[in-house]
């Protein structure tokens, strides 16, 4: 291989490895996947939870009482994220853009009134897997092992 060719095919993988590396930050929120079984992880998670969520999801992650049903405000309460809930329902990734964006941005309905916060800009997307790892950390094994056979068909 001559100079010039090895100096270029370099280049070439440098900017492919740039691109990936972008590619990976841009992409990563995407193909989230939780990590309850990563210890680090979970003590932020569950600071987090603390600081921004148990106020509406309860301390124990109980949800408010009636969830199921509107307020007086015709909006939803805060429903569980323990097993009771249908959190566990939901992928990593819909969970992570929930938390993210917003009820209506998921469903596509900008004008759906939810008293769901929009953690865009308030929590780092670290913090948002973090407290969603926490709570799936919570779940009994069996809850959690249908979450993880439900991730991995993604
Ligand atoms: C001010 C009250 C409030 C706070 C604080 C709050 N939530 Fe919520 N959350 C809600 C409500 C109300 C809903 C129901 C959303 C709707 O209107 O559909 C909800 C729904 C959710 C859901 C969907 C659950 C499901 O079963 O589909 C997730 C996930 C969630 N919240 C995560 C969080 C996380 C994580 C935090 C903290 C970082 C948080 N929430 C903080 C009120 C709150």
């Amino acid at each position: 291989m001559n100079r010039t060719i090895g100096l270029g095919l370099g280049a070439v993988v440098l900017a492919g490895a740039a691109v990936l590396a972008f590619g990976w930050g841009t992409w990563a929120p995407a193909q989230t996947m939780l990590m309850p079984s990563d210890p680090d992880v979970v003590a932020l998670g569950q600071t987090v939870y603390a600081e921004n969520c148990a106020s509406c999801h309860g301390a124990n992650l109980e949800g408010q009482p009636d969830w199921r049903s509107p307020g007086a405000d015709g909006r939803l309460p805060a429903p569980p994220h323990d097993e009771t809930g249908h959190t566990w329902h939901h992928d990593g990734d819909t969970l992570f853009r929930l938390t993210k964006y917003g009820t209506g941005a998921l469903i596509g309905d900008p004008g759906y009134e939810s008293n769901m916060p929009i953690y865009d800009g308030v929590l780092t997307d670290d913090e948002i897997i973090a407290v969603l790892s926490y709570i799936k950390s919570t779940w009994p094994q069996d809850i959690r092992a249908r979450h993880d056979d439900m991730e991995n068909r993604q």
